[in-house]
């Protein structure tokens, strides 16, 4: 049995603009419409404005402005299906969450959503800065059972589906930096860690973080942060939709991954690459082995390295690092 907030929250959802009849919903739940009305009560302590009119029923005016569990995964519900999603108010990495399930047995896909992370981690080792409200931090979890070399590419490929979302569904003008930033007008907006377990024969687990800025307010990052970020809401015409766009791009990075275990997405990756490559024609310093090299980036190998172009006239393709644009 789903839990009724669940079912409450996605036929309003459902209903858009458009009124849900309290009687119709009692029914469906075998409760009373007073029962309804109460459990929109506790809804509404919890963030959530309704409209209630006689003869027609309930309508949502206004959502949390923080992540909402429930709502999230009656969004997600709309866009993808049913999923083992959960949310938590608050955790030390949504990584780290996801390998300790995968380690304890959990079935996947599995989908581990923070409210907010006290220890969330970035690349290099970096700490990723995740205070709540407004940002959406998620991990992907996945058993693939796919020889290593076969998932070289999955961040570059779950990257660019997710630009792609974000400048289809939303005009939002987003690019890559190789090999996993999104940015906006040069400035970050998204980064993602993707972390294996890898035997000698395949990758038994797999598990893709990716934090988002949708609506988090500038002025309350620390300096250094703010310097090099932003949100997706700076770029969209009005308020961001917080649950529609967590919901949209989980919705994508779950159906990205489905494409690339039932099928070769190394064509369609450099073409996709191409389209949200902001390193394009770049001359780009990368560190590699501890050695700073310099050279003209010339698009995306179908590997997911980064190929360049030196001065030599020799190409290289670098497959993990840091780049930054410029001489050393
Ligand atoms: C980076 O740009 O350095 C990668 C940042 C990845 C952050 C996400 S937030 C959700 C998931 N949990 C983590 O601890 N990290 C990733």
């Amino acid at each position: 049995m789903q839990d009724p907030d669940h079912i409450i929250l996605r036929a309003l959802l459902q209903a858009g603009d458009n009124f849900v009849s309290g009687s119709q919903l009692a029914e469906r739940l075998g409760i009373s419409r007073v029962g309804i009305w109460a459990r929109l009560d506790k809804l509404k302590a919890e963030g959530f404005e309704f409209e209630a009119v006689r003869n027609k029923g309930y309508r949502l005016l206004q959502e949390p402005p923080q992540l909402h569990g429930k709502f999230l995964e009656a969004a997600v519900a709309e866009v993808y299906g049913s999923i083992n999603l959960r949310f938590l108010d608050a955790i030390d990495s949504t990584n780290s969450e996801a390998e300790r399930l995968l380690a304890l047995g959990e079935s996947t896909p599995l989908v581990i959503v923070s409210g907010q992370q006290t220890k969330g981690r970035g690349r290099m080792g970096r700490q990723w800065h995740s205070p709540p409200q407004g940002n959406l931090y998620a991990s992907f979890a996945w058993r693939p059972g796919l020889p290593y070399p076969r998932m070289q590419n999955i961040t570059v490929w779950l990257g660019v589906c997710v630009c792609q979302y974000l400048r289809e569904q939303w005009q939002i003008p987003a690019g890559l930096k190789w090999p996993n930033d999104i940015l906006i007008h040069g400035k970050k907006v998204a980064g993602m860690l993707t972390e294996a377990r890898i035997d000698a024969d395949q990758t038994r687990e797999l598990v893709f973080g990716i934090g988002v800025n949708i609506a988090g307010k500038t002025k309350d990052w620390p300096q250094e942060v703010a310097a090099v970020a932003s949100s997706l809401e700076a770029h969209l015409p009005g308020r961001a939709d917080m649950h529609t766009l967590a919901a949209g791009i989980i919705g994508t990075v779950l159906n990205a991954y489905s494409v690339f275990r039932h099928g070769d997405i190394s064509t369609e990756l450099v073409k996709q690459w191409q389209e949200c490559d902001l390193l394009y024609e770049k001359i780009i310093t990368a560190e590699v082995n501890g050695k700073p090299i310099t050279g003209q980036a010339v698009g995306l190998h179908p590997s997911g390295g980064l190929r360049l172009q030196l001065p030599t006239g020799n190409q290289v393709i670098l497959h993990s690092g840091e780049v930054h644009i410029g001489t050393a």
